[in-house]
C-alpha cells in the first residue's frame, strides 16, 4: 500500500478548497480524502463548508457520513443547525449523522425532525428510525452495511424478496418513510429489470426527499431501463432541484451515449445545483467509459450522493 503523508493530505485538501479549480477536480480531491480518512482529511473537508456551491457542500457532508468517523459529529451538527446552509446540505448532514450510527445524536435529531424544511425534518426522522433499528438489532448492525455498493444506507433492506410486495410498500404513502426506504433498498439489492422498473415508478411518488433517494439508488444500479424515468424528472423544471440533481448524476453513472446527450442539454439550466450536477455527471460518464475503468479495477467508483 502507498504511504500518504500528512503533507500530501493537506495538498489534496488544497485542491478541494481552491475555488479557482474546476469543480470536477475538487470532487475528485474530496473522494480521495474520503478514502484516506483520518483527522487531517476531516479537517480539510470541514474547511470547505464555507464554499458557495451547495452541490459541493452536500457532497462534503455525504462523505463525512460515509467515513463513519465519530470525529465528524460536531462538524455535521454545526451544519445541520446552520439555517444559512441550503436544505440539501442540511439534509445530507442529518443523514450523515444517522450513517455514523452513534446514539448520542438522538436528542439533536429529535429537535430537527420538526424542522420547517420538509427534506431536513424527514431526514432526521429517518436517521432516528435507523439509529433505533440499530439499537434493537445488535448483531444485524454488521450486515446492514454489507451491500454490493459498499455504501452506508439510510435504512436496512427488508427481508422480503417479492417484487410486487416491495413495490406496494415503496409506493404506499400511508406507510412510514422508513419502511418505504427499506423496500427501496431491497428492490435495489434484487437488481432485476422488474425491480428496477418498480423503483423507477417511485420517481413519481411521495416527497422530494423520497424521490431524490429513488434517483440515487437508480444511479447505483446503472441500468439503462431507468433512463426514461430519470430523463423525465431531470427535464421537469417544476421538479425539486435536489431530485433533478440526483437524476442528472444517476444518468452520469449510467453513462450511455444517450445520457451524455441529455446531460449536455442541461449544462445551462437556470438552477445552479442542476448545472453543476451535469458537469459532475459528465465527468462520471467519462470515468465509466475510460480505459482505466474497463481494463483495470483498481479505481473506485465516484461515490457521489
Ligand atoms: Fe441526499
Ligand atoms: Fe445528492
Amino acid at each position: 500500500m502507498v504511504q500518504i503523508s500528512e503533507r500530501d493530505i493537506v495538498t489534496i485538501g488544497g485542491v478541494l478548497n481552491d475555488s479557482a479549480r474546476p469543480l470536477k477536480e475538487r470532487f475528485r480531491a474530496l473522494f480521495t480524502l474520503k478514502n484516506i480518512g483520518g483527522a487531517t482529511a476531516i479537517e480539510q473537508i470541514h474547511a470547505c463548508f464555507k464554499d458557495p456551491s451547495a452541490l459541493l457542500k452536500h457532497e462534503l457532508a455525504y462523505c463525512l457520513g460515509q467515513m463513519r468517523d465519530p470525529a465528524a459529529i460536531s462538524i455535521l451538527t454545526d451544519v445541520l443547525e446552520d439555517l444559512s446552509q441550503e436544505p440539501m446540505v442540511r439534509h445530507e448532514a442529518g443523514e450523515a449523522l444517522g450513517a455514523i450510527g452513534e446514539s448520542s445524536v438522538i436528542p439533536l435529531l429529535e429537535k430537527y425532525r420538526k424542522d420547517l424544511t420538509p427534506e431536513v425534518a424527514e431526514t432526521c426522522e429517518l436517521a432516528l428510525s435507523r439509529l433505533r433499528w440499530l439499537e434493537s438489532n445488535g448483531d444485524a448492525k454488521q450486515d446492514l452495511q454489507k451491500n454490493l455498493y459498499s455504501t452506508v444506507d439510510p435504512a436496512p433492506p427488508m427481508e422480503v424478496t417479492d417484487v410486487s410486495v416491495l413495490r406496494d410498500t415503496l409506493l404506499d404513502e400511508g406507510k412510514s418513510l422508513f419502511d418505504r426506504y427499506r423496500a427501496m433498498f431491497s428492490l435495489r439489492n434484487l437488481g432485476t429489470t422488474e425491480s428496477i422498473l418498480a423503483l423507477a415508478e417511485g420517481l413519481k411518488a411521495g416527497s422530494a426527499l423520497f424521490r431524490h433517494e429513488v434517483a440515487f439508488v437508480l444511479g447505483q444500479l446503472q441500468n439503462e431501463a431507468s433512463v426514461p424515468g430519470l430523463q423525465a424528472s431531470l427535464e421537469d423544471t417544476q421538479e425539486n432541484e435536489m431530485v433533478r440533481h440526483e437524476c442528472a448524476e444517476a444518468l452520469g453513472s449510467i453513462a450511455t451515449p444517450e445520457c451524455y446527450e441529455i446531460l449536455n442539454r442541461y449544462l445551462d439550466d437556470s438552477k445552479r445545483v442542476v448545472r453543476e450536477s451535469c458537469v459532475i455527471a459528465l465527468d462520471m460518464c467519462d470515468y465509466e467509459n475510460s480505459a482505466e475503468f474497463q481494463y483495470a479495477d483498481t479505481l473506485t467508483k465516484l461515490p457521489t450522493a
